[in-house]
């Protein structure tokens, strides 16, 4: 999705800036915002660009580094930890050859930390994308991402 389309389906008001922000980057194949287009939401919100910058750079929700196709955020709260959220973290780095905040060399993954995703009674959890992964064991993750890895073209 263009940026423009996303400008134009909200109404030119400083209120809206954070829910441009997200709904532009969710779009983007790599999940980051790039100065130009800061620039442009600005000018369109008729607002200073530095207000844009500074909103993108307090919440880490937002990016201005390019990451990988899939985010994958592996939840870091107690109830997963003492449910073997150790073992899946090793097990992602290991598969993926990446540690926390570091994104894959063919940029289709980026490892993060997550909170509480809200299935601590099916812990340990991760998250790609917007999907919620649940009772994660070392082999369950493997079919994950063999998953994602052959719909590398979708
Ligand atoms: S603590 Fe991990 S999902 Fe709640």
């Amino acid at each position: 999705m263009q940026l423009k389309e996303v400008l134009d389906k909200y109404p030119q008001s400083e209120d809206y800036l954070i829910e441009i922000l997200m709904d532009y980057q969710k779009h983007k194949m790599h999940h980051d915002l790039t100065e130009d287009e800061l620039k442009t939401i600005a000018t369109h919100l008729n607002i200073k660009e530095s207000k844009v910058s500074s909103v993108v750079t307090f919440y880490s929700l937002f990016s201005l580094k390019p990451k990988g196709q899939h985010v994958i955020q592996v939840c870091h709260d107690v109830p997963c930890h003492v449910n073997n959220q150790p073992d899946v973290l090793s097990t992602l780095k290991t598969m993926l050859a990446i540690d926390i905040g570091q994104t894959t060399d063919d940029k289709m993954f980026t490892l993060e930390y997550t909170s509480c995703l809200g299935a601590c009674d099916k812990a340990p959890a991760m998250r790609i994308g917007e999907k919620t992964f649940t009772k994660l064991t070392p082999n369950k993750i493997k079919a994950i991402i063999a998953e994602y890895r052959g719909r590398k073209h979708a």
